[in-house]
């Protein structure tokens, strides 16, 4: 349960577990950040999972913004970024990809849904596969995946993201009518985010 708002950004800071206003913890130390050893779906997912136990790099940056999900990074090193985003009920992503990164993330708080852009053969447009994921649920993918993420529950919900490489570029999609994907933005790292 989160306070009433009186802006667009909740400028207190919550513990993700119980949602109640916590303190202020001390500035990471960017050097014991974990390795990542190759990008593997498999070394993403345990990176992921170490990082959710980082409350240090993470703890005091949950804040939930009003009208889209809130997005901070929060950990960067020469492999990978980790991002940590909160969702209020209903805000998501919208379909997008993730440039050349591939990456992984793990649901701290919350429930969110997943909705996976599956290829089908040649010439049949892709299908959906969604799938709700909560606390401690890990999803990791390659370069050329495409979803959708939405905070389908009723209460606040917070994720932790890894990218490696580091996010360069994103495309955001939508179905036409016939069902396939069509591009409708590019964004890139330094201009858009
Ligand atoms: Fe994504």
């Amino acid at each position: 349960m989160i306070p009433s708002f009186s802006s667009d950004i909740v400028v207190n800071m919550y513990d993700v577990s119980t949602c109640r206003p916590v303190r202020r913890r001390a500035a990471p130390s960017l050097a014991v950040l974990p390795r990542l050893p190759g990008h593997t779906t498999g070394a993403l997912c345990r990176l992921a999972q170490d990082l959710s136990r980082r409350t240090d790099l993470w703890g005091s940056r949950v804040r939930f913004a009003r009208d889209t999900r809130y997005a901070v990074r929060v950990a960067a090193s020469d492999d990978y970024e980790a991002w940590l985003l909160t969702w209020l009920p209903g805000q998501s992503t919208g379909l997008h990809d993730h440039g050349g990164s591939a990456g992984a993330f793990v649901v701290l708080e919350g429930v969110v849904r997943e909705a996976v852009a599956v290829a089908t053969p040649s010439g049949s447009p892709p299908r959906l596969v969604s799938r709700t994921l909560g606390p401690g649920r890990v999803r990791a993918f390659g370069e050329g995946y495409l979803h959708d993420v939405m905070n389908t529950g009723h209460r606040p919900a917070v994720s932790l993201h890894v990218y490696a490489p580091a996010l360069e570029t994103m495309r955001r999609f939508v179905l036409d009518e016939q069902g396939r994907l069509q591009v409708v933005s590019e964004e890139r790292s330094g201009a858009d985010w």
